[in-house]
């Protein structure tokens, strides 16, 4: 059976995060995968998360099955967060949530689920996009076609290369948007430009789909989530894929969230029983702990306000490293845009040869794309990253 495969290369950004961790070099530097690091470098467990697994273990009396639609609490708790907890839709019951396996298996369960509405949906995604949204995407059997979102030359949006594409588009086609700090770009819609990329949905009846992955990393948890709810309060339908990897530090928890909104809380109903059905013939139900811990941050005030203390820390250090960082940069060109985009990353613009020779001989690991992760930064590294990146420009 297995005799004709061929070996098949990795994901670059995990074949990246291998050939760091194999690297021997004492001093490398990691600015590759998405991971946030404290300014000694370490990824740590934040002191909420802690806490809430400290609760949990003592007060935890069963492991019995979840469900396929996970924690009840832990839905309600994501919708009142991504949305905002006073906001109408979740009183009309128009919106469900479910726990996924990650912000992937939102991603793939969202996927799933409009193929099924659709077996011809296509779905708009950017150029350029997180690597793993096409296979997400096109493994479901999704048509995937691009929208240009960046421009190369000034590495900002692209608006109006976006909005002629998606003019193009047809009735219940799906668009895919990044709901803050666009990975890999850094580059994110304005207010205005989500207004106006909602018209265009409305007009053309496209159905708005928002990777929501980095919430409360680039302005803050609601000013994050501003456009995702204008487009919320708008349309008809939606879907929203959330994860907790990032702002809650529980990458490897895996614990995400799948967003539908409906027209009618019956229509919301009907499409919810769909997705649970999605979910029951893939994995069947999702994992607990992760969404456990979640819960239990957001159920409880001094754990949540802890919690959102720490999550500012983390943005803020982000900010303050991305002007940093432009200001290291500035003597080799304008790097300004390091400083205006948000989140984790940012593309500095250099060739892969440049990338390679940053590796190779100075132990700074970036995607090839040149995307950097610039909370892999700290004020330490700085000096020796910015020479380098000079001496190679
Ligand atoms: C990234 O873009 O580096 C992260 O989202 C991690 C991943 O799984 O690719």
């Amino acid at each position: 059976m297995f005799e004709g495969l061929k070996p098949l290369p990795q994901d670059p950004i995990l074949q990246l995060m291998q050939t760091f961790r194999d690297d021997p070099r004492d001093d490398k530097i990691d600015l590759g995968i998405g991971v946030y690091k404290d300014d000694s470098g370490n990824t740590p467990i934040m002191a909420a998360v802690h806490e809430a697994e400290r609760r949990l273990l003592e007060q935890e009396v069963t492991k019995s099955y979840v469900g396929p639609a996970g924690s009840a609490g832990f839905n309600q708790a994501i919708a009142d967060l991504v949305l905002g907890a006073d906001n109408a839709l979740i009183r009309d019951q128009r919106v469900s949530v479910v726990q996924t396996p990650g912000g992937c298996g939102a991603l793939r369960m969202a996927a799933e689920f409009l193929r099924l509405c659709h077996s011809d949906t296509t779905v708009w995604v950017s150029t350029p996009t997180w690597g793993n949204h096409l296979p997400l995407l096109g493994g479901a059997g999704l048509a995937i076609r691009e929208y240009p979102y960046l421009d190369r030359q000034t590495l900002q949006v692209d608006f109006d290369g976006m909005m002629g594409a998606l003019e193009q588009a047809s009735a219940g086609d799906v668009v895919l948007l990044h709901g803050c700090c666009h990975n890999p770009s850094g580059a994110d819609l304005t207010f205005d430009q989500w207004q106006q990329v909602t018209d265009l949905m409305l007009r053309k009846g496209l159905l708005p789909f928002v990777d929501m992955a980095y919430q409360g990393l680039g302005d803050g948890l609601d000013a994050d989530a501003a456009g995702l709810r204008h487009v919320a309060s708008r349309v008809p339908e939606m879907v929203v894929a959330s994860s907790c990897s990032k702002n809650f530090g529980l990458y490897r928890e895996r614990t995400g969230a799948l967003m539908l909104i409906g027209e009618t809380a019956d229509a919301q109903k009907a499409a919810t029983s769909q997705l649970l059905s999605v979910i029951r013939s893939h994995y069947s139900m999702p994992p607990a702990h992760g969404a456990a811990i979640v819960e239990t941050i957001l159920g409880d005030e001094g754990l949540r306000s802890q919690w959102q203390g720490e999550l500012n820390g983390m943005c803020e250090r982000i900010l303050h490293l991305r002007h940093a960082f432009a200001t290291a940069l500035a003597p080799a060109g304008d790097f300004g845009f390091i400083a205006r985009q948000r989140g984790m990353f940012s593309f500095l613009g250099v060739a892969p040869e440049q990338v390679r020779q940053l590796r190779e001989e100075f132990g700074i690991y970036m995607l090839d794309s040149s995307r950097v992760n610039v909370a892999g930064l700290n004020d330490q590294l700085m000096p020796r990253v910015a020479e380098a990146i000079r001496s190679v420009l």
